[in-house]
């Protein structure tokens, strides 16, 4: 699939068909994760699989019953690594960079996904001690997003976007920006 085309295509799904993820597919989206930029290239990011169905309930409740986490066939728990980043960036590596680099590579996983005609969605509200004890996760890697994959089980409408001039700026912020396409 063309890359603009996935881009265009891409939602959230929260329904899944209980059709497993071969492992072959998997890695490639794995791949993904790991093609992402990262800040000076110290990939303060790591990824924790779940497929086993108690954790996936575990995980369901600390993300405050979002019950399609536990319906997916795989969920992928993003952490970053803060002390990765800090290490060469100090307090901005620690605070800011980590998260970009785990950022980066949710999103392009969230694309590979849907070039494989998989379905995924990214999580963000949860309760990180309930994550963090779920997975028996070390001090010192943060959960940052929750992402369940799996083959949609639904085709939701497009959700609405800001246009460009809402959002973008000319030169300055708050100056009107023209479209030029
Ligand atoms: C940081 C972040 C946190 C999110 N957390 C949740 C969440 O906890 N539950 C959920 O169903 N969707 C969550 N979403 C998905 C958004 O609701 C969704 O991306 C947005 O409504 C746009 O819809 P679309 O992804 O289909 O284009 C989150 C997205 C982001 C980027």
């Amino acid at each position: 699939m063309d890359i603009l085309q996935a881009i265009a295509r891409r939602r959230s799904i929260r329904s899944f068909k209980p059709d497993q993820i071969s492992d072959e597919i998997l890695t490639k989206v794995l791949m993904a994760a790991q093609a992402a930029p990262s800040a000076g290239n110290r990939q303060a990011r790591e990824i924790v699989i779940v497929r086993d169905y108690a954790v996936k309930v575990a995980l369901t409740e600390a993300a405050f019953h979002q019950f399609f986490l536990q319906e997916a066939p795989v969920d992928l728990v993003f952490c970053a690594n803060p002390g990765k980043s800090q290490q060469r960036y100090g307090e901005r590596g620690h605070d800011l960079y980590c998260i970009l680099d785990t950022a980066a590579s949710i999103q392009n996983v969230l694309l590979a996904a849907q070039a494989f005609g998989l379905g995924s969605c990214w999580v963000g509200a949860f309760n990180e001690e309930a994550v963090r004890e779920a997975l028996e996760l070390p001090e010192e890697v943060r959960p940052i997003t929750l992402i369940p994959i799996g083959y949609p089980n639904e085709q939701p409408d497009p959700t609405t976007r800001l246009s460009l001039e809402e959002f973008v700026h000319a030169e300055h912020y708050g100056q009107p920006w023209r479209k030029m396409l």
